[in-house]
């Protein structure tokens, strides 16, 4: 599975994908541009976290021009899209998705997704993807897996084709038909959908019923008669230790 169109720029070593792809935008034109690199010294997660790049493990970052999408839809689509790569290469794998943009596989993290603003007029979605070994260390807020751990053997450049594929695919229906369909299959594949969980914001949290997310891509969440839209958290299911 080839995707076509993409210039994909490849490193040994950056200090993040999300880095050179800032670089990158300040000249770049009109291309489809992903900046891949073996090796990252400073990869960072959501929320000031860092973000472990373990060797034979993806670490990319797409470099799109901004017309006014939500970012949030972005996360979205970028979570889906791996939902579908995993998919693709493992139709019965356990795998779920986790608002705003994490992918579980057999209940554990497998991926990361970074959305960097760069100047006035590119978006950077900056995604690592445990192929081979998962990171653990204290700042992690979830258990980690990878693909390999899991059964599924597929290369990194692999799967960085099929993803860039579904995305492709994805970001053409959001052009043609909006975000409706896609925000019907993100939640028809998330994880929680009617059960409670908390949602830690700094330094408050929320508990209640997942009622799924919104058509800005904000997660619903029911607290008794009360339905708050949250545009930013962390999300713990119930058995979860918080
Ligand atoms: C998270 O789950 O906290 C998001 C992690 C995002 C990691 C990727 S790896 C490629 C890109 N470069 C970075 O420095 N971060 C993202």
């Amino acid at each position: 599975m080839k995707a076509r169109d993409w210039k994909i720029v490849c490193f040994e070593e950056v200090t993040s994908t999300n880095d050179k792809a800032a670089e990158y935008a300040q000249t770049m034109c009109d291309e489809k541009l992903v900046i891949k690199a073996k090796k990252q010294t400073a990869g960072r997660g959501r929320r000031g976290r860092s973000w472990l790049s373990l060797e034979g493990n993806l670490f990319f970052s797409i470099l799109l021009e901004y017309n006014e999408q939500n970012p949030g839809m972005l996360v979205i689509i970028s979570a889906l899209s791996l939902w579908q790569s995993i998919k693709f290469i493992a139709p019965s794998a356990d795998v779920w998705l986790k608002w705003p943009n994490d992918v579980l596989l057999n209940g554990k993290k497998v991926s990361g997704i970074l959305l960097e603003k760069a100047g006035e007029k590119h978006m950077i979605i900056g995604i690592g993807v445990n192929i081979v070994q998962s990171p653990q260390n204290e700042e992690m807020l979830y258990p980690t897996v990878s693909l390999k751990e899991s059964g599924i053997d597929v290369s990194a450049d692999d799967f960085l084709q099929i993803y860039l594929k579904q995305f492709d695919g994805n970001m053409n229906s959001l052009q043609k038909n909006g975000f409706e369909p896609l925000r019907r299959q993100w939640i028809a594949n998330a994880k929680g959908i009617g059960a409670e969980i908390a949602v830690q914001q700094h330094n408050k949290q929320i508990c209640g019923i997942f009622r799924g997310i919104d058509e800005n891509a904000n997660l619903l969440l029911q607290e008794n008669t009360k339905l708050h839209k949250i545009l930013a958290g962390d999300v713990f299911y119930k058995e979860e230790k918080k």
